[in-house]
């Protein structure tokens, strides 16, 4: 199959048609996801809180990103790999920014990377466009900054708002994103910002108007009991796993397994 790469989600926002993303961490999951079709895999920061016991992406480090990336982008053979940049490791200067993403390219694989923030990071987004490495921004709810957004809330209500997140938008287009995350948004400000640029958008709790949707592949699947509300669930596997895993336990209990079947003879 054909990579998918950035002139083809241009392509795609032009013609209308929408853009697939899911996170994944790992080989396994990044097989599946890429057979099935997605268009996009993004090695989320979300990997702390879904796969490595952590209540938020902000400890997540570079060190504990790139095997993931790695993994995820020796599994995918059409999906373009998005790797997010971790708190701490973009923020100070587009030199640090590129460093980081970088590594993401050439320990991980990726195709490219997203960070959070809006037009004071235009520079970060120029400079790596420029070296190679095309960007994804990310705007609305940016949980690496919940500690100053006041917690998980829907960001660009109101007027002025609204307005900055177009402009954040529009800086960051202008500099050389090219797609932009929107996480939490009211549904007509994703929209407003969706007619604005000409990169594609890919929504999160940002309404049916984005030129593409992603999801946490755990919210997706229905891996745990919680999901939020802008998450539906696509199936129950935590259920059926935790079926799979009962029944396994019980049959090693009552000698059900192993049969004949599953056992070598002399
Ligand atoms: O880390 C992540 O999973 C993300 C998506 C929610 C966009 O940034
Ligand atoms: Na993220």
């Amino acid at each position: 199959p054909r990579r998918v790469r950035v002139h083809h989600l241009r392509q795609a926002k032009d013609e209308g048609r929408p853009i697939t993303v899911l996170t994944s961490y790992d080989a396994l999951t990044a097989g599946i996801f890429d057979h099935a079709g997605i268009d996009m895999l993004l090695v989320g920061d979300s990997i702390g809180n879904t796969m490595l016991g952590m209540t938020s992406t902000i400890p997540v480090t570079v060190a504990e990103m790139v095997p993931a990336v790695r993994a995820v982008s020796g599994a995918a053979q059409r999906a373009m790999v998005v790797a997010d940049l971790p708190f701490g490791s973009y923020e100070s200067s587009p030199d640090q920014c590129l460093a980081t993403a970088v590594r993401m390219v050439k320990e991980g694989g990726a195709h490219a990377v997203k960070f959070e923030g809006g037009a004071h990071l235009a520079e970060h987004v120029r400079l790596l466009t420029r070296s190679g490495v095309p960007v994804v921004g990310h705007l609305g709810f940016t949980p690496q900054a919940e500690n100053v957004l006041g917690g998980k809330r829907v960001q660009g209500r109101g007027h002025e708002a609204a307005d900055r997140l177009v402009s954040d938008a529009v800086a960051l287009a202008e500099a050389g994103a090219c797609a932009l995350v929107l996480e939490m948004v009211p549904a007509p400000v994703a929209a407003r910002v969706t007619g604005v640029v000409d990169i594609p958008t890919i929504g999160i709790g940002a309404g049916p108007d984005c030129d593409g949707q992603v999801l946490v592949w755990t919210d997706m699947a229905g891996m745990t009991s919680w999901s939020p509300r802008f998450a539906r669930r696509f199936g129950e596997v935590g259920e059926e796993l935790s079926r799979a895993v009962r029944d396994y336990a019980g049959a090693v209990q009552d000698r059900t397994f192993p049969g004949p079947e599953h056992s070598f003879q002399e």
